[in-house]
């Protein structure tokens, strides 16, 4: 397959569980763009994981770290960023990514993503909360800020990740030429 050639980064957003760090993965080999894991990069930065990042310095610590990678992403080379679930909630992330490339934002049913994160202990987020009635509520109330910010939306329920990643390129591609 040939690389597609990318003039910006791609930015994948959504609930946790929607499947972004799978499809990044894959559109990184589709593309040969670089792969940027924020969740990965902070534990990685910060010698901590998340849960422990949040115990020790709380939730506005790790958002604060979640907008200083993001800005540091403005003058590399383009990447596929899988961003932590909340990184829509700030404005000022959404302005960066508008500015600096294409957001996409995955869906899936709720049962989905509670069938795919209810064994998880790294999502301090859900800790103590972990059923389908809790992530109802929040998926709904993120809503709004996830379909704001998305360029294009795609859904993952019962597709495969290449099937995903090849509609992502294509309707890309199809914004671009739109222009
Ligand atoms: C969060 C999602 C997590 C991680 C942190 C907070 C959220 O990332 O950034 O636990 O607020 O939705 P994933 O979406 O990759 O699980």
């Amino acid at each position: 397959m040939k690389k597609e050639k990318l003039d910006g980064h791609i930015f994948l957003i959504g609930f946790m569980g929607c499947g972004k760090s799978t499809n990044a993965a894959c559109l990184s080999d589709m593309t040969g763009a670089g792969l940027m894991e924020m969740d990965h990069e902070i534990a990685n930065r910060q010698g901590m994981a998340i849960t422990k990042i949040f115990k020790a310095h709380g939730e506005e610590y790790f958002r604060n770290l979640e907008t200083s990678l993001l800005y540091s992403l403005k003058d590399r080379a383009p990447l596929i960023v899988s961003c932590g679930g909340g990184a829509v909630l700030r404005r000022e992330n959404v302005e960066f990514m508008k500015k600096n490339g294409k957001i996409v934002f995955l869906t899936a049913e709720p049962e989905t993503i509670f069938e795919r994160v209810r064994d998880s202990r790294e999502r301090p987020v859900l800790n103590g909360n972990m059923n389908l009635e809790y992530i109802r509520a929040l998926m709904e109330k993120r809503y709004p800020s996830y379909r704001e910010a998305a360029d294009l939306t795609i859904s993952t329920d019962g597709r495969t990740t290449r099937e995903i990643c090849l509609e992502i390129l294509d309707r890309i591609r199809l914004t671009r030429n739109t222009l």
